[in-house]
């Protein structure tokens, strides 16, 4: 039997009827972009988050992007941004001139590591971008001290953690501004592109809202304040994404669940298996990620039971080609540079089935088994 790492056919098969519906109706509007739906999308993530302020945008990155354009990052500034994350959290920077200057991160968690973050601070530095990766949150009182600290920005890329919280504390919404991503594999995946910018910040949210759509107000069209980008939400992804935000939380009560059931099977592995395993009700399981020495034999052992995996990222970013100007190199950032070789994403996804995950359980008992008698 097959163990599919996306499966998209079934994430979406419960709203077929629904989207060619949106679709239809959408179509019949004549308002296809930035219309009532994402208003209405926007003031459902308002009630969502507690946001003062949620800004739909086309994607992920872009909403990164503007933030950072918003914080006032460009040539000459400098922005601290993980060594281990999706590229987007770095690139943004380099897209607006600014650079990325890079903090390794925790060892078993990949979160920004604090005491390295604190080191790296330069006299340019104004922003800092903590990710939450996967399921984790980064350390956000360490890193909202450091900030105050310096009198530094924090943009949170809580891209894939919508729902998710730390001491109570809702993602995206304890630095300056946070944003979500959309992305079809993402907990709240969308039927296309999509991201929204949240914020409390008055300033932050004018200025975002213009430079999303050709630095107009909203208001008044063909006079632009700034000079803007064309990165906007379409009505039927911002539709779909309204029906589907209904039953978010079931699903990610859900994704928990199997995360629960994952957890307490591996755990039992250490130290051959690393997990985190705290903090497991605020979590948001975006995707379920254990570091392993073994963990190419391991993929490979999966991949004959059928099981495919992913491996979220091979390469930490200070050492990916796109950021060869900086200079760096291996060994610079040990810990971000460990976890690439080490961690493997297993299958995790709300309409995932029990005999699906109890046959990634014990395949993944199979190996340590046959490794440990080895040993
Ligand atoms: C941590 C993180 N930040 C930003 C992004 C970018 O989001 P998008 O794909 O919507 O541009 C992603 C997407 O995978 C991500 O994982």
């Amino acid at each position: 039997m097959i163990v599919p790492f996306f499966n998209y056919a079934s994430r979406y098969e419960e709203d077929r009827e629904k989207i060619k519906e949106i679709v239809y109706e959408v179509g019949i509007s004549d308002n296809f972009i930035l219309k009532e739906r994402v208003t209405e999308f926007e003031d459902a993530i308002r009630q969502y988050t507690g946001a003062k302020h949620a800004i739909a945008v086309a994607n992920g990155t872009s909403a990164l992007t503007i933030l950072l354009k918003a914080m006032g990052v460009g040539p000459g500034v400098d922005v601290l941004t993980p060594a281990f994350s999706f590229i987007s959290t770095a690139s943004a920077i380099g897209l607006l001139g600014g650079r990325p200057v890079f903090v390794d991160v925790d060892p078993l968690t990949g979160m920004i590591d604090p005491q390295d973050l604190e080191k790296r601070i330069t006299p340019a530095s104004k922003v800092i971008i903590p990710t939450h990766l996967f399921s984790v949150m980064a350390n956000m009182e360490a890193v909202q001290e450091i900030a105050s600290k310096h009198n530094l920005m924090v943009l949170e890329d809580s891209a894939v953690a919508l729902g998710a919280r730390q001491k109570g504390a809702i993602a995206g919404m304890i630095g300056d501004a946070g944003l979500y991503s959309f992305f079809p594999a993402k907990p709240l995946g969308g039927i296309g592109d999509g991201a929204v910018i949240v914020t409390d910040n008055d300033e932050l949210a004018r200025v975002s809202r213009m430079l999303r759509n050709h630095g107009q107000d909203g208001i008044t069209r063909f006079y632009h304040h700034l000079v803007g980008y064309n990165n906007r939400m379409d009505e039927t992804v911002a539709s779909y994404l309204l029906h589907k935000l209904h039953r978010y939380d079931d699903l990610l009560h859900r994704r928990r669940q199997i995360a629960g059931l994952y957890n307490e099977s591996f755990r039992s592995w250490a130290p051959m298996l690393q997990v985190v395993t705290a903090s497991h009700e605020e979590r948001v399981y975006y995707t379920y990620v254990i570091q392993t020495e073994k963990r190419d034999e391991l993929r490979t052992f999966l991949l004959e039971r059928g099981i495919e995996t992913q491996i979220y990222y091979p390469v930490a970013l200070p050492l990916q080609l796109a950021f060869a100007y900086l200079g760096h190199q291996p060994g610079d950032f040990p810990n971000a540079e460990a976890i690439t070789g080490k961690a493997l994403a297993l299958p995790l996804y709300p309409e995932m089935p029990d005999d699906h995950v109890f046959q990634v359980m014990s395949a993944v008992a199979d190996f340590c088994t046959k490794v440990n008698v080895h040993v």
